[in-house]
């Protein structure tokens, strides 16, 4: 059992992601469900997940709208009883503000933790700077989006491995990072860009590692999560 690996079930097939909570729900902390479960299957998908043993579900859907709405998706999260989720830092204060608000109008218990996406970690410096007109390092963008997560009231951020010692030291211990494209030195990194391993990115700041890809398509997942167990476990 690893309590810091979240499996991502990145799949739009029901059976698949409730055969991988049975296999897997003694061996990981948590489970992510984003678009792809979801819209298919409404938010009921979390009570059929949490009936085959995913006692934590993290829900990607990464928010970004304006307060109100984002704050009406928040409530609907939180009675739907998920333990983590996300929304865009670059939605601003006054979305943060409003989604913290109602997150803690259900009480400490039941509250979701908000956690704070910056830059994704398929964006690379070409795309952040050329496309979307950022006129800052990756690592510049990642630390000051991820401070005003924090000062805005988040319970953490999302941070890719290259980034992660730059975060951790404006987060300092204020709040949660999570981290994904983690990858064992031999995979393949499929669409992300900045990748790392359980091994370094424990030993940088992460609390949490999400792993998709490498657990979802493979033959055997409880071997697979042994081997990233194994790395990540030999980073204390
Ligand atoms: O398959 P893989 O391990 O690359 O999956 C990583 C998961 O983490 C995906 O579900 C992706 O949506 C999510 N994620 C990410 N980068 C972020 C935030 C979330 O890759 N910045």
């Amino acid at each position: 059992m690893n309590r810091k690996i979240i499996c991502a079930l990145d799949t739009g097939e029901l059976d698949e992601a409730l055969r991988t909570v049975k296999r897997l729900a003694g061996h990981v902390g948590a489970f992510k469900i984003g678009h792809g479960l979801v819209l298919p299957n409404g938010l009921e998908v979390i009570k059929r997940l949490q009936d085959v043993g995913a006692d934590r579900i993290f829900l990607d859907l990464k928010f970004h709208d304006i307060p109100n709405t984002v704050a009406l998706g928040v409530r609907e999260a939180a009675r739907a009883g998920v333990w983590m989720m996300t929304l865009h830092v670059s939605g601003g204060p006054a979305m943060m503000t409003a989604a913290v608000e109602e997150a803690r109008s259900f009480g400490e218990m039941d509250a979701p933790l908000l956690m704070g996406v910056s830059v994704l970690s398929s964006i690379d410096q070409h795309v952040l700077s050329d496309h979307l007109g950022v006129g800052r390092s990756i690592q510049e963008q990642m630390v000051s989006l991820s401070l005003l997560a924090i000062e805005c009231g988040l319970d953490g951020v999302i941070c890719p491995a290259p980034e992660l010692k730059a975060v951790r030291n404006v987060v300092h211990h204020n709040g949660i990072i999570v981290t994904p494209g983690i990858r064992l030195p031999q995979d393949d990194v499929h669409d992300q860009v900045r990748v790392g391993t359980p091994q370094q990115a424990l030993a940088d700041g992460a609390d949490y590692l999400v792993i998709g890809r490498p657990l979802m398509q493979c033959e055997n997942p409880e071997a697979t999560l042994a081997a990233f167990s194994e790395r990540a476990g030999s980073a204390h």
